[in-house]
């Protein structure tokens, strides 16, 4: 359960993270990501979280799918993460930036090389045909690249969101759970507690 008096939310995001990373069997850094449609309905899907530090959280993906459309739209997106191990869940919302080209280059290069092929084959998000075509796609990637050294499409790249308001949940007996929510106030969080 946070302390009372915790007030650096990254601090105990990164506590509660190593602790998830002992506990989850898979995926300990598989998070919601929800966005908005054009029309301002929800959207949300899983991605895996791949960096977080003071300045935000970030995944990669494919700036032309779905998500990537509605991020352009509305940077804007609230993340979640279910820790059911731990019956804990954290919500964090706020405005989207993309990445630098460094970062997105650096990451991009630990990638194992047919995952990197797949970033040029994968048109995500976009109907399929068959299964024939995006084999035929990743043929054609492996051709273009044969050895190692394979560019980052300018379609793939990370975003970083922006905490302005994280909130850590703890589940306790008879639900009547422990909730701490920070909210930044300009340079500074305010650390409150909500009802369950
Ligand atoms: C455990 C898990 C991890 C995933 N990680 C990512 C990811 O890091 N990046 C990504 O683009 N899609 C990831 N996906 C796939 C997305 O959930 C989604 O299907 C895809 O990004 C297309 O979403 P969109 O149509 O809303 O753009 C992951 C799915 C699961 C179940």
């Amino acid at each position: 359960m946070p302390p009372p008096e915790a007030t650096d939310p990254f601090a105990l995001f990164d506590i509660w993270f190593a602790q998830a990373a002992q506990s989850e069997p898979n995926d300990p850094n598989a998070m919601t990501l929800a966005t908005s449609t054009p029309d301002g309905a929800p959207s949300a899907r899983i991605v895996l979280l791949k960096g977080h530090d003071a300045r935000g959280f970030v995944f990669y993906t494919n700036t032309l799918s779905r998500k990537g459309g509605e991020l352009a739209g509305n940077p804007r997106a609230a993340l979640l993460f279910h820790w059911k191990t731990l019956q804990r869940q954290v919500r964090i919302e706020g405005a989207v930036e993309s990445v630098t080209e460094a970062e997105a280059d650096a990451y991009y290069a630990s990638r194992p090389r047919i995952s990197r092929l797949g970033a040029w084959a994968s048109l995500q998000s976009q109907a399929l045909p068959s299964r024939a075509v995006l084999e035929q796609r990743l043929a054609d990637a492996e051709r273009e690249f044969p050895g190692d050294d394979i560019a980052r499409p300018p379609h793939w790249s990370g975003y970083r969101v922006l905490p302005a308001r994280m909130e850590f949940w703890q589940a306790a007996e008879f639900r009547l759970h422990d909730r701490t929510v920070f909210t930044r106030e300009g340079g500074t969080w305010l650390a409150g507690k909500l009802f369950p």
